[in-house]
């Protein structure tokens, strides 16, 4: 790859993985990801910021080795999750002068996962400084963007913030500033969703305290840096916000036409009634996306065939994981259909327990959906209309 100055003796020396597809064996990846790692150069010392997957440290180690650096002072570790430490090894074998500059927390967990040696670490707290030489980072404890233990950092001078997972987003292009929002912004709104959505309130309060800090840059551990920050902190108020749009997400599955021919009609009831439809074909449709979804749709249709008396794995699936992401969806409930019988809404319901939703009346089908279905179904889209009104949300 190539080490890129972002800022004045401020170089990018991460790395891109194009071509990853899955993260933490659970994340699509279908726009690749990047572990950005930045060197900052004072008059005295040098920093750096983040390692990088152990899977590209010999990407990181030719990055530093083309940006001229012969010193590592201090590694400035924000976050041990292995895509951001797990190159940090590497690092100290190759300079034995750099130390480890962390929180308390992430100090342990960088030596219980890695087995870091305890004599190479520095340990700052919240406000704590380091001074390179006419240049000052300051660290700022910001846990749970989706582990305990994660900082950001501040370079005070030039007022960049390198902000690890925060304002993040899973996305490779050859350039680390940004150059196409939308593709941007959709990929940091799945990247939130994917890993931040349950942590909104923690996000918000430390959404607050950036809101005090004149900010010029904004460089992440993933993906783009953001030259006009207000792009991304705009974009995260709104997430991370309590308001929903007017929109109906129904992830579905329909093994031999039943389900889908009531999906489509209660499509076509709520889009009637103004609502905008989203609805995900489970087998289709990656977590991801589904995760997107979920961070601002104010009802949420799980629509099922039944499979050996319960609801089709595919959308057990995706209430468990609606339920783990705790959107902030208002209204819920279950359609489907049934051969003889099953408990598919109980056991739907029971999964979403997380979620603080009210449940809208379900229906269930018995075989191919018939007129006194489809009447039901026409019911449910305007009690969603109805909801949607009483939220603000749909004039
Ligand atoms: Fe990008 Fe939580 O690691």
């Amino acid at each position: 790859m190539a080490a890129i100055e972002i800022g004045k003796d401020i170089v990018w020396v991460g790395a891109l993985d194009w071509d990853r597809r899955l993260f933490d064996e659970l994340i699509p990846l279908p726009d690749g990801t990047t572990y950005n790692a930045y060197i900052v150069r004072g008059r005295d010392k040098t920093a750096l910021i983040d390692a990088v997957d152990p899977s590209k440290s010999g990407e990181l180690l030719a990055n530093l080795q083309e940006a001229g650096v012969r010193r590592i002072d201090y590694l400035v570790s924000q976050h041990a999750e292995q895509d951001h430490s797990g190159a940090i090894g590497d690092i100290l074998d190759l300079f034995p002068e750099a130390k480890v500059v962390t929180n308390e927390k992430c100090k342990a967990m960088l030596i219980d996962l890695l087995r870091l040696p305890e004599e190479r670490f520095q340990v700052v707290g919240d406000g704590g400084t380091l001074d390179l030489g006419g240049r000052t980072l300051e660290f700022l404890l910001m846990p749970w963007v989706h582990w305990p233990e994660t900082m950001v950092t501040w370079l005070r001078e030039e007022r960049v913030l390198f902000s690890c997972d925060f304002l993040g987003a899973h996305l490779a292009q050859c350039r680390p500033l940004l150059c196409d929002e939308h593709r941007t912004l959709e990929a940091a709104k799945r990247y939130f969703a994917e890993i931040m959505l349950p942590f909104r309130l923690q996000i918000r309060k430390h959404l607050e305290r950036l809101a005090k800090m004149d900010i010029a840059m904004i460089a992440p551990s993933h993906g783009v840096v953001y030259p006009a920050p207000a792009l991304i902190l705009d974009a995260y108020r709104d997430w991370a916000g309590e308001a929903t749009k007017n929109t109906a997400l129904i992830p579905f599955v329909s093994m031999h036409g039943s389900t889908r021919e009531m999906v489509e009609h209660l499509s076509g009831a709520l889009i009637r009634q103004g609502v905008c439809v989203v609805p995900c074909n489970l087998v289709q449709t990656d977590i991801g996306e589904l995760a997107k979804e979920l961070v601002d749709a104010s009802t949420v249709i799980l629509a099922t065939p039944t499979v050996l008396g319960g609801p089709h794995p595919a959308v057990a699936y995706a209430a468990v994981l609606a339920n783990a992401l705790r959107p902030k969806t208002k209204f819920a409930t279950v359609i489907g259909s049934y051969g003889w019988g099953g408990r598919v809404v109980e056991s739907l319901t029971a999964s979403l327990g997380n979620l603080k939703v009210e449940l809208l009346e379900p229906v269930l089908a018995k075989g191919l959906p018939v007129e006194k279905d489809f009447q039901a179904l026409d019911r449910l889209a305007a009690a969603v209309a109805d909801k949607h009104r009483s939220l603000g949300v749909l004039p």
